[in-house]
């Protein structure tokens, strides 16, 4: 008996990775992550201070302690977190603050993202684990949600040789046509790995 497949095949792959991808954030709440610390990075904090505060997005937003430190410093936030565990999570740490805060439990590249409508989009550490197929879909959805003069300030591994995933310079390339590059610090992350943090602007 011969099995027959409907459908195109790159598609059930992208499926596939995207389960995987998916997966593998699921088992790392299942213990403590090392990215969950509690602390939002001095950069976030620059940023907050530099800035007069509006609406922001943080993709990936995790266990919400980005999403309480820009709504402390006067922003309007949501977040978009596809791992139920981490929602929860935010949502306990959020509860009774009465900030304004609103989580999306949800996988960012189906959710339906208001046009020209952020200040800020944030992310740390979600975009650099993309497969580039959807890093493309994503890097839209970036630049048609943000207001014009609008800022993408992003955290992530850069890919190296070594690496399977992280920020290519073609990512950037690519950013750059719909941003403006404002400033690229690159620096050490956890493990020793190349990282940068990168802040774009929309014309
Ligand atoms: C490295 S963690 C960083 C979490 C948070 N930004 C922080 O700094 O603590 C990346 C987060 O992005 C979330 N994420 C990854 N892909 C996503 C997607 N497609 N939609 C929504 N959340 C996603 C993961 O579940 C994880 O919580």
């Amino acid at each position: 008996m011969s099995v027959k497949i409907i459908g195109d095949k790159d598609e059930y792959i992208g499926m596939f990775q995207r389960l995987k991808r998916r997966a593998r954030f699921f088992r790392s709440y299942c213990k403590s992550p090392l990215w969950d610390t509690n602390i939002s990075p001095p950069e976030l904090y620059d940023f907050l201070e530099t800035y007069p505060a509006g609406k922001a997005l943080d993709i990936g937003c995790g266990t919400g302690t980005n999403l309480i430190t820009m709504a402390e410093k006067g922003w309007v936030v949501d977040g978009v977190e596809f791992i139920g565990k981490a929602v929860r999570a935010a949502r306990r740490k959020i509860h009774g603050k009465n900030l304004p805060i609103h989580i999306y439990h949800t996988d960012f590249l189906a959710h339906k993202l208001p046009t020209a409508s952020y200040d800020l989009i944030l992310d740390m550490g979600c975009y650099h684990s993309f497969p580039d197929e959807d890093k493309r879909i994503y890097e839209n959805k970036v630049a048609e949600s943000l207001v014009h003069g609008g800022y993408y300030l992003l955290y992530g591994f850069l890919k190296t040789a070594a690496s399977r995933q992280g920020i290519t310079s073609n990512d950037l390339l690519i950013l750059s046509t719909h941003l403006k590059l404002i400033r690229d610090e690159r620096s050490l992350g956890v493990g020793d790995r190349p990282a940068a943090w990168i802040l774009f602007q929309r014309d």
